[in-house]
Parts: structure tokens; C-alpha cells; sequence
């Protein structure tokens, strides 16, 4: 087999890489290990920056988006039981963020690079990355139990955190990582969202969150211990957590319903530096990881591969690598800015196990005044919009 861009992984950078490609007339193979229903099926991020969204659908893939997604053009941050909206659109000249899950944005993607002839191939294994720093790069794999060589030009390392690629060139990667000591204990409900924003709310027992995917499902978060037992959390304590955590004296109540899914995800800040070697450039996942407290893993992953698309596009159409050997650091720029947002979007909101009363009462003066001066207002604004991306210089 042989194609041009050779793409591992068919999460949202993967997806997004191959389809950007295809629209600058560059041909990829996507090779996936899990199959289509696992990929679509598991219950990921779900807020679209304003840029992700205009990238979608100024590509041709964000029809449904458009007719489905909820626009937001606020979030809530509550505390001392009261609300406080940081108004988007007013503090970033009309911008919005759009509720829409990880998983729509993936069926999407997969329809429209089958519907265009694209080959994505789910549910491959044994995938192995060859000969990276040559001209050929190789990608061994297992199809249907037959063992498949795929010759390309490029790899597009876009295997999310637990991938080979990453590994496959980490002698000579530097990692920036931390790791925070709490978790997020994450529910899916039947139940319509019981807010039409999103609301971050700061509470003694900790943080919690609540977020939605339609007008018919919540989804719900609240702070837990990094290694927290979801079999401690039958769903009557996770509701009475949330009902206490995000209490309000302002009549707001909040609906239950079925709880279809739950999970605990640690939480950590991690990049690696540089995210190329040779010809496999990595991107979203694979290259770092923001905790999900301003919602950006997403978004960061889609910001990588436009880079990636647009300097695999200056190659093939002008023979030139300048912008390839840039991206890395074009990237990076970006990374940092948005690892620095969700790390103080997290330090802003969560019980840290060894605050002092010190440290709360900073919190809490932190928490007011972003909420109460229009600057510390905009800041917040214009970080969670998304910052304008990069070009390439
Ligand atoms: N071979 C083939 N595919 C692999 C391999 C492998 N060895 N290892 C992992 N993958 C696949 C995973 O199954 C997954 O579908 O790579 C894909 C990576 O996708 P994501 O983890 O979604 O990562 P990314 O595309 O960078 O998107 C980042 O995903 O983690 C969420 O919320 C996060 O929204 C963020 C986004
Ligand atoms: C989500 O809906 O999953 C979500 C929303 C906002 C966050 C994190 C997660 O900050």
C-alpha cells in the first residue's frame, strides 16, 4: 500500500488531518485500532470553540452542526450559592462556543471522508511506525489478521495519549507534565440540562460542573480523588453531591434523570516538546493533554492538524519545508497559551487537598474578581471563545 500522509488514529486530529487534506487534493489512509461504533460511542469532550466550529463548517462538514448545536454565548460561574455569567458576546465582539459532542463531530467527519472515497480503516492492529527520519516513512499493521505495509511520505501521530507514536520518538522528546491531586467523576443523564449555560460552580466540598450534549441529555461533573471507586458512587450519592455542590439561593433547581453513563478521569497538564521528528509529526492527544476544565482538548487537537494541513499543503504544492520545520513551534504557541488557561481555569475552581485558609480565601478573591471587573471578565472570555489561531509566519 502506499499514500502520501499516513494517519494513526481516527479521533478528532485524525479525522480532521485527512479531511483537510483531501480538500487540498493530498491523499491519507487513517488507520484506527478500535472500530467505528467504539470510536462514536464514547462519551468525550463537547464544547466547540468559535474557530472550530467556522473550521468545520466553513469545510463542508458542519451542516448538521450548524441545525443541531447548541450556541452558547455565555457560561455561569456560581459560588456562595450565587450565579455570575461571564457574557461572552458582549466582552469578545459577538463571539459564541457551541455545544456539540466529540462524537457527532466524528460521525460527521467519518461520513463525509467515506462519502469523498476516503480510506479510513477501523479496528486495525499491531500498528508500528518505520523508517520516520527517511524519505519513505513505513506503517506496519494487521488488517483482517494479514499483515499490511503502508509506504507514505508523511505520519500523522494522531493516537491520543495512549498511542505508539509518541513513544516511538520519545528519546528525543523533553515532557512538561503535572499531575493534579484530585479526578473528575463525569455522568451522562437523561434529563433536559437544567441550565441553558454551562455552570462552573466553586464549592467547600469542591468543584462541579454542569455541562450538557442536546436539550434532552446532561452531562455532569463533579471534583473526586484521583483514584476515586465509581462503585463508591451509586447515582442517589452522585445526584446529592450535585445538588449540594451546586446549591443556589437564587431558586435554581437541578433536574435528575436516568444516569447512562459514568466514569473517573485523572486530571493533568502534559506536552511534549518538539512534536516532530523527521517526517511523523504528532498532534492533538499525542502530543499533550489539558485537564478538562476549560474544555479545550478538542479544540486544541482540531488547531494542530489545520497547521499540519496547511504546511503538508505548502509542501506538495511548492516543494517547500519551511513551514513543515515550523510546526512545532507554531503549534507550541498555542499549546502553552491554552495549557496555561486550563490549568488556572482548574487552580480557580477546585479544593486542592492541601489549601490552606490562606490559599481559599485567594481563591475565593480570585472567583469575584473575574467576576466583577470586566477585565479579569475578558480574560476568561476571550481564552474559552478560543484565542485566534495561529499563522504560520
Ligand atoms: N493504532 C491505531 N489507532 C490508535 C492507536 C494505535 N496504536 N492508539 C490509539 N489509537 C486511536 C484511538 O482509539 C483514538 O480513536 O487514536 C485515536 C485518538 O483519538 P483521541 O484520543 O480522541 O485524540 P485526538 O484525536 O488527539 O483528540 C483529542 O480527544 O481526548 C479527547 O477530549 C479529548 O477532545 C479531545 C480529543
Ligand atoms: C463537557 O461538556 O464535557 C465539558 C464542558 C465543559 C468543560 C469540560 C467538559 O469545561
Amino acid at each position: 500500500m502506499r499514500t502520501q500522509v499516513g494517519i494513526i488514529g481516527a479521533g478528532p486530529a485524525g479525522l480532521v488531518l485527512s479531511h483537510l487534506l483531501h480538500l487540498q487534493g493530498i491523499e491519507s489512509v487513517v488507520l484506527e485500532n478500535r472500530s467505528r461504533q467504539y470510536c462514536e460511542e464514547r462519551v468525550r469532550a463537547g464544547v466547540l470553540e468559535q474557530g472550530t466550529v467556522d473550521l468545520l463548517c466553513q469545510t463542508g462538514v458542519g451542516e448538521r452542526l450548524k441545525r443541531e448545536g447548541l450556541v452558547h454565548g455565555g457560561i455561569e460561574l456560581r459560588f456562595g450559592g450565587k450565579g455570575h455569567r461571564i457574557d461572552f458576546r458582549e466582552l469578545t465582539g459577538g463571539k459564541t462556543i457551541t455545544i456539540y459532542g466529540q462524537s457527532e463531530v466524528l460521525k460527521d467527519l467519518t461520513d463525509a471522508r467515506l462519502a469523498a472515497g476516503g480510506q479510513v480503516y477501523f479496528e486495525v492492529e499491531d500498528v508500528s511506525v518505520h523508517d520516520f527520519d527517511r524519505t519513505k516513512p513505513k506503517i506496519r499493521f494487521r488488517k483482517a489478521g494479514k499483515v499490511e505495509e503502508l509506504t507514505c511520505d508523511f505520519i500523522g501521530g494522531c493516537d491520543g495519549f495512549h498511542g505508539i507514536c509518541r513513544p516511538a520518538i520519545s528519546k528525543s522528546l523533553t515532557v512538561y507534565e503535572r499531575e493534579y491531586p484530585f479526578g473528575c467523576l463525569g455522568i451522562l443523564a437523561e434529563a433536559p440540562p437544567s441550565s441553558e449555560e454551562l455552570i462552573y460552580a466553586y464549592h467547600e466540598r469542591g468543584f462541579a460542573l454542569l455541562s450538557m450534549r442536546s436539550p434532552q441529555l446532561s452531562r455532569l461533573y463533579i471534583q473526586s480523588a484521583p483514584d476515586e471507586d465509581i462503585h463508591q458512587w451509586p447515582d442517589e450519592r452522585i445526584w446529592k453531591e450535585l445538588h449540594t455542590r451546586l446549591e443556589s439561593t437564587e431558586g435554581w433547581r437541578l433536574i435528575e434523570g436516568p444516569v447512562m453513563q459514568k466514569g473517573v478521569t485523572g486530571m493533568r497538564s502534559f506536552v511534549v516538546e518538539p512534536m516532530q521528528s523527521g517526517n511523523l509529526f504528532l498532534a492533538g492527544d499525542a502530543a499533550h493533554i489539558v485537564p478538562p476544565t476549560g474544555a479545550k482538548g478538542l479544540n486544541l487537537a482540531v488547531s494542530d492538524v489545520r497547521v499540519l494541513a496547511l504546511a503538508l499543503a505548502e509542501f506538495y504544492k511548492q516543494g517547500n519545508r519551511d513551514l513543515l520545520n515550523q510546526y512545532s513551534e507554531t503549534c507550541l504557541n498555542r499549546v502553552w497559551k491554552v495549557q496555561r488557561f486550563s490549568w488556572w481555569m482548574t487552580s480557580m475552581l477546585h479544593l486542592f487537598p492541601d489549601a490552606s485558609p490562606f490559599d481559599q480565601k485567594r481563591q475565593m478573591a480570585e472567583l469575584d474578581y473575574v467576576t466583577s471587573s470586566r477585565a479579569g471578565a475578558q480574560t476568561l472570555a476571550e481564552n474559552y471563545v478560543g484565542l485566534p489561531m495561529d499563522q504560520p509566519t
